[in-house]
């Protein structure tokens, strides 16, 4: 399917040119940090979480296109969510990357299916998912550095 093969490649050049909700909150309740020693990379996230629902989220760091654009559409997908679902959604993408058995068709995830094609290339799934494990350990709050390797 070449017309959503570029569909998805905009998606990502969209948000990495203008990446959203990328800085700090004024208000956050939960934090961690994560890199990618392959390349030094980083990113800290920031999550504001209020009755169990991701009232709000920030970024800050330094990545590559594919590292940008997942923070951007991963803070874009869970902003106003409960963390139940931000987590049901962290599972889905960690699995739509790397599970060679997942569905074949990831449009259930809506944007987020843009990052199915770096399944296979070992290298740019770390870049994809270095936001969402940094999500994950904010949500446990357990202060633990997050690294891909
Ligand atoms: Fe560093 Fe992508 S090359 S996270």
């Amino acid at each position: 399917m070449p017309e959503l093969r570029e569909l998805y490649q905009q998606v990502i050049v969209d948000h990495n040119r203008n990446p959203r909700h990328r800085g700090r909150p004024a208000h956050h309740t939960h934090e961690a940090a994560g890199d990618n020693p392959l390349c030094g990379d980083r990113i800290t996230v920031f999550v504001d979480v209020e009755g169990g629902v991701i009232r709000d989220i920030g970024f800050e760091g330094a990545g590559c296109a594919i590292s940008t654009a997942s923070a951007s559409l991963m803070t874009s997908a869970v902003v106003g969510k409960p963390v139940a679902e931000a987590e049901r959604l962290f599972t889905a993408f960690h699995s739509m990357v790397v599970d060679p058995a997942a569905p074949a068709d990831p449009r259930a995830l809506g944007k987020l299916a843009a990052f199915a094609g770096v399944r296979g290339f070992p290298a740019r799934v770390k870049c994809a998912n270095l936001a969402w494990h940094t999500l994950h350990a904010a949500l446990r709050a357990d202060g633990e550095r997050v690294s891909t390797e």
